[in-house]
């Protein structure tokens, strides 16, 4: 999960993807953002460096699945972030492993795992590069902000570059509309735009919904908290779209 702005509903696809994917796998969503908005989707948060994902990467000996919170949902087990992720990346950035850091630290565990979901911080910076370098395929999304389409178009360049460096593999799978006001023209209009761009456009729109600023209150994304709305089941869709487009079900 990815995207060149910030507050553009990533964290709230991320948590709700990762949940509606541990309906059918086993799933591991990891935060790759200091802000630790996933954990706390969850009603997880870490205490500081040693609890979260900053240690794996900063210490390789350490135990992965010691870190990991089990069971924080049906199907899914969560490795959260702390601020203190800023400075451990700052440190590997001087040393230069910060670029492989995510995919290294992920490693020991992706064998117990169907899926792993990454949420990132609203930026193309160092720390996303690291996520995107563990990563197979990136989701990103817009909203009515024309800067979301923008972002969107900034990404994949950024993938594209990436790919040229060898830093990464991973592919733009998607770009969804995380926040569809039915109402406004503004997200119609922005999607219009990213049609010409080219890019994945996914049909799936999530709708503006109250329910979600809610679940966060309630420390439960909504596929788990209102399982039975229209915006949980926009998110179930949203799922299922991005497994048939990484190939992983068949369409
Ligand atoms: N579909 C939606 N309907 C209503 N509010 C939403 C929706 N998606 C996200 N939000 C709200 O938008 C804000 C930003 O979402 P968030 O997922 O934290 O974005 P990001 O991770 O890109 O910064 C949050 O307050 C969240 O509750
Ligand atoms: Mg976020």
């Amino acid at each position: 999960m990815c995207s060149s702005k910030g507050g553009v509903g990533k964290t709230t696809v991320a948590a709700n993807v990762a949940a509606a994917l541990a309906r059918s796998g086993r799933v591991l969503a990891v935060d790759v953002d200091p802000q630790d908005s996933l954990g706390r989707a969850f009603g997880v948060v870490a205490k500081g460096r040693d609890d979260s994902l900053g240690a794996l990467l900063e210490d390789g000996s350490v135990e992965a699945r010691a870190v990991v919170r089990h069971a924080v949902a049906p199907g899914l087990d969560l490795l959260p972030a702390h601020p203190s992720l800023e400075a451990v990346a700052t440190q590997l950035a001087a040393t230069g492993g910060l670029t492989t850091s995510v995919r290294r630290a992920l490693r020991p565990l992706l064998g117990e795992y169907d899926h792993v979901v990454l949420d990132t911080r609203g930026d193309l910076g160092a720390l996303t590069l690291a996520a995107v370098c563990a990563a197979d395929s990136v989701l990103t999304v817009f909203t009515s902000d024309p800067g979301s389409a923008l972002g969107a178009v900034r990404l994949a360049a950024f993938l594209e570059q990436h790919r040229t460096y060898e830093n990464t593999s991973a592919v733009l799978v998607g770009v969804a509309c995380a926040v569809w006001d039915r109402q406004g023209r503004a997200a119609r209009d922005v999607a219009g735009a990213l049609a010409g761009t080219g890019l994945p456009l996914l049909s799936t729109r999530v709708p503006l919904s109250r329910r979600v600023p809610s679940s966060v209150l309630a420390k439960r994304p909504v596929v788990l908290s209102s399982p039975t709305s229209a915006v949980a089941a926009a998110y179930v869709a949203l799922a299922d779209e991005v497994l048939v487009a990484t190939g992983k079900v068949p369409a």
